[in-house]
């Protein structure tokens, strides 16, 4: 019967579910930009250093040692206990090795989360705008996702009155993203406090995206972990792909209760048994190893925040000011286009490549993402082109 079934559907194509996936919108500006050798990039969303020098020899001795066969489904052990003393250490809260489960980089700890946590139907509460995965990973396991509004009158953050409104008997979930891709913002701890506080009261799980924990500039920052009470329904996510320049390694890891752990432990088997074990090792190395290669980084991306917030307040455009994360949220509204077409004729244009605000959601219309992983001349010249382009199609439209 269940094979009969599985002979039917091979005739009419894929699932609905995954026929209807929402795409990013962010891909085709990065297409486009791929294909002019003259563009400048600020649409990407990766750092643009190489991955420390010491992490990729940690990778290549892991191999040449042997390092080279499965590892637990949860993670390497000593990577894993390393994790649970850099989430003690630097996010103030304590987390012991057997809450910590590595994961195929941040967006695989979230999909096992969701998937661990929601039924077919249940809702979650979600940013908008926001990184677009997880409204992606919600639909692929079939919950239904609550946009609630991150805009400038809120001072792009969570309100809390916006999630009395969504919230629902259907609710089971609410995800904050502090720092914020695009939106830069951090997180108080007084808000921290007062979401924790909303989600406690109704029973939901509280997913707390920290991928950037530690790409923050002006201090501010806090781990949902280092607020909540005992009891909390609390799962955090984190990565190396941003802090340590390790996009392409794919290595994140999740903390969670001891019980749900184990559970997500146990479903890594069927999804990918393991993350590659030498990337582990590099891993292993990056978080025990000289902590100065983040703090340059840092360093770097909070030079041309400054430089780039300059020039755009001397072209006038109004945008967010990042406390974290590397992206500005520069408000385009006056160009009076959809931001996918301001995107498409900037590239064509002035050959500079930024991400439509409505990739990030209905919220995210008229802005653009600004990165700023991105060399200092690239970032003031992209956004002085910005301007310029601007400027010209307010005078054309007016
Ligand atoms: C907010 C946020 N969460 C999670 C991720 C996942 O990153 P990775 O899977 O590379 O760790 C990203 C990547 O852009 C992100 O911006």
């Amino acid at each position: 019967m269940h094979q009969h079934e599985v002979a039917s559907r091979a005739g009419i194509g894929p699932s609905s579910i995954a026929s209807s996936m929402p795409v990013s919108r962010i891909r085709e500006i990065m297409d486009l930009a791929w294909a002019d050798p003259e563009a400048i990039h600020l649409e990407v969303g990766e750092p643009d250093f190489p991955t420390p020098e010491h992490v990729v020899e940690a990778a290549h001795e892991a191999a040449r040692a042997g390092h080279t066969r499965y590892s637990p489904n949860a993670g390497i052990p000593e990577l894993r206990e390393a994790l649970a003393e850099k989430v003690t250490r630097r996010n103030g809260y304590v987390a012991l090795p057997d809450q910590v489960v590595v994961t195929q980089g941040g967006v695989q700890a979230l999909y096992l989360t969701l998937l661990a946590l929601l039924e077919p139907g249940d809702e979650i509460l979600l940013p908008d705008p926001a990184w677009p995965d997880i409204y992606m990973i919600s639909h692929l396991i079939g919950a239904r996702a609550v946009p609630y509004p991150l805009v400038a009158e809120g001072g792009f953050l969570p309100r809390p009155e916006d999630l009395e409104r969504l919230v629902t008997p259907r609710t089971r979930a609410i995800l904050v993203n502090s720092p914020s891709n695009p939106l830069g913002t951090v997180v108080s701890r007084e808000l921290m406090d007062t979401l924790l506080g909303f989600a406690r009261e109704r029973g939901l799980w509280f997913v707390s995206d920290e991928v950037y924990d530690e790409v923050t500039f002006d201090g501010g920052f806090i781990s949902a972990g280092s607020v909540a009470d005992p009891n909390d329904r609390l799962v955090s996510i984190y990565s190396f792909s941003k802090v340590y320049a390790m996009t392409g390694w794919r290595v994140g890891y999740l903390v969670a209760p001891p019980g749900l752990a184990k559970l997500l432990t146990g479903m890594q088997e069927p999804i990918i048994s393991c993350v590659n074990t030498p990337a582990q090792m590099a891993a292993l190395s990056a978080v025990t190893g000289p902590q100065d290669v983040v703090r340059e980084m840092r360093d770097a991306y909070k030079a041309r925040r400054d430089d780039l917030l300059d020039v755009l307040d001397s072209g006038g455009l109004p945008c967010s000011r990042p406390s974290g994360a590397f992206y500005v949220w520069t408000d385009v509204s006056k160009a009076g286009l959809p931001s996918i077409e301001l995107c498409r004729s900037l590239i064509e244009n002035e050959h500079v490549a930024v991400a439509p605000g409505s990739a990030f959601g209905e919220l995210g219309e008229g802005y653009v993402r600004l990165s700023l992983a991105s060399s200092r001349e690239n970032v003031i010249e992209g956004a002085s082109r910005l301007i310029d382009f601007l400027d010209r199609s307010a005078c054309i439209s007016s």
